[in-house]
């Protein structure tokens, strides 16, 4: 029931605003409370004294008795019971009642002048005031009583309206504050009805930004968020597309040559030949799928490095001379030199793939007479391998992807030997995952040179 933060910040509004408007209330009885008792004290012992002094006059004139009953028929009026005391003996009184309650209240006689006394019947719900009157050692007291019935119904009056108003109050507070929690939390429920709809097949809508508030900033985040959602899974999209595009043809030159070489009895050249080509094929997906899972266990940081003592020199030379072979077939030459004794911890599989990768793009992208050189030195602290060709050169505007997965430059794609373009991926990850970087710098017709620096000193 509670799970509603509209009900609970309801609740919570209506409970702070019960407190409250309880704690004022309270106070504003009770202090109006204190107030119209002490005003009707005050006004209580005034009648008394005026009373007195009035009385007062009798005595003087030796006439107490007479005076008392005279005073009493001459102040008196409707709602004020009066006795007047001699010692402890009623002078006059205009009821009973007055005279036993001021005798009750043990104050009658025993007043030093000057002074006066207030109690209250709680039975009868009166109050009486005495005041002292003292003439030739005698004391007189003069008692005036009334009824607090009037007062009490008036505080009872302001109690009851108090007590309706609050509930109602507090109701009212509540609608209110159910509106305003409503209404404050009105864009989070337009922020997850949105939210509600972007799956993985419309990524690339985002929320309506409408304010600048807290909320606003809130949609903000979640749109960065879905924004680098749909680049992963653009990416991801891209990879697939591209991987079984790429498989595709060996797979399909696969199936090809063994239909055809199963159509019909062939000699043992032509099934040689067949199986060759199968194999190739067979080689070439298996590459790309080594490459692929490589490239997808380094996005997953499952990759391990196997770091072994090695020499940078050792690994390029060794490269070098495989693709030598490979140079001269195409007409290209491949010259190279090595700084030794370039000791490195690496995964020197990584780093071979690496090299000969590099390798066989220079001489695959270089026609036939031109030539390419590979140099490793040491520069500030870090193995420096760059591989330079006289080749075909690249765009500048492809220069910033080739490191990317199944990137070619368009030309490249339309050749026969093209490769997959996962290539240069791979030695990007290579350089990345020793530490290092890899670079290129290219002139269209002119040639590229590809820089991978690693750090010799690694952690
Ligand atoms: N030395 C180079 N000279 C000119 N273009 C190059 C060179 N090296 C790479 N390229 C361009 O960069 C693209 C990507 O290279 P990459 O090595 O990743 O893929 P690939 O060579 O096409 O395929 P493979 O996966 O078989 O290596 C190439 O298709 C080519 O267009
Ligand atoms: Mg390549």
């Amino acid at each position: 029931m509670f799970s509603s933060v509209r009900l609970r910040l309801t609740l919570w509004y209506a409970l702070a605003f019960g407190l409250l408007l309880l704690g004022f209330s309270l106070y504003v009885l009770s202090s109006l409370s204190h107030d119209l008792r002490s005003a009707f004290d005050q006004a209580l012992v005034r009648t008394a004294e005026t009373t007195a002094s009035y009385f007062d006059e009798f005595v003087e004139r030796n006439n107490p008795a007479a005076g008392a009953i005279e005073t009493i028929r001459e102040l008196s009026h409707g709602k004020t019971a009066v006795a007047i005391f001699r010692g402890r003996q009623a002078l006059a009184s205009t009821d009973k009642d007055v005279v036993a309650l001021a005798l009750r209240s043990n104050v009658v006689g025993s007043l030093a002048a000057g002074e006066h006394a207030l109690t209250t019947d709680l039975n009868r719900n009166e109050r009486l005031a005495a005041v002292p009157v003292r003439i030739n050692s005698v004391v007189y007291t003069v008692a005036v009583a009334e009824s607090m019935r009037e007062l009490t119904d008036e505080l009872a009056r302001v109690r009851r309206i108090v007590l309706f108003a609050m509930p109602a109050a507090l109701v009212l507070a509540a609608i209110g504050g159910f509106f305003l929690a409503g209404k404050s939390l009105a864009p989070v429920v337009t922020i997850s009805a949105q939210a509600e709809r972007i799956t993985a097949k419309n990524l690339e809508e985002r929320l309506e930004i409408k304010t600048r508030d807290e909320f606003g900033r809130l949609a903000a985040v979640f749109n960065a968020l879905l924004s680098r959602l749909d680049q992963s899974f653009r990416v991801m999209r891209e990879f697939m597309a591209d991987a079984s595009h790429e498989l595709r043809t060996p797979l399909a030159i696969v199936h090809g040559e063994a239909e055809v070489s199963l159509s019909r009895e062939r000699t043992a050249e032509e099934y040689r030949e067949s199986l060759s080509i199968i194999r190739d094929n067979s080689k070439r997906m298996a590459l790309i799928v080594k490459d692929m899972l490589d490239l997808a266990r380094a996005d997953s940081g499952q990759q391990t490095l196997r770091r072994e003592e090695l020499y940078l020199d050792d690994v390029v030379t060794a490269c070098c001379r495989s693709a030598q072979p490979l140079a001269q077939l195409k007409g290209v030459t491949l010259n190279w030199s090595a700084e030794e004794d370039l000791s490195f911890q690496g995964d020197e599989e990584l780093l071979k793939r690496m090299t000969v990768n590099l390798l066989h793009n220079a001489i695959q992208y270089t026609p036939s007479g031109g030539s390419v050189s590979v140099n490793l030195h040491r520069e500030n602290g870090s193995g420096v391998l760059t591989v330079s060709d006289t080749g075909i050169g690249i765009p500048p505007a492809s220069a910033s992807r080739i490191f990317d997965r199944f990137y070619r430059v368009a030309e490249a794609r339309t050749r026969s030997d093209g490769g997959s373009g996962l290539g240069l991926s791979i030695v990007k990850l290579a350089a990345e995952s020793h530490g290092g970087a890899v670079s290129v710098a290219s002139k269209p017709g002119e040639g590229s040179t590809f820089t991978v620096r690693l750090p010799l000193e690694t952690l």
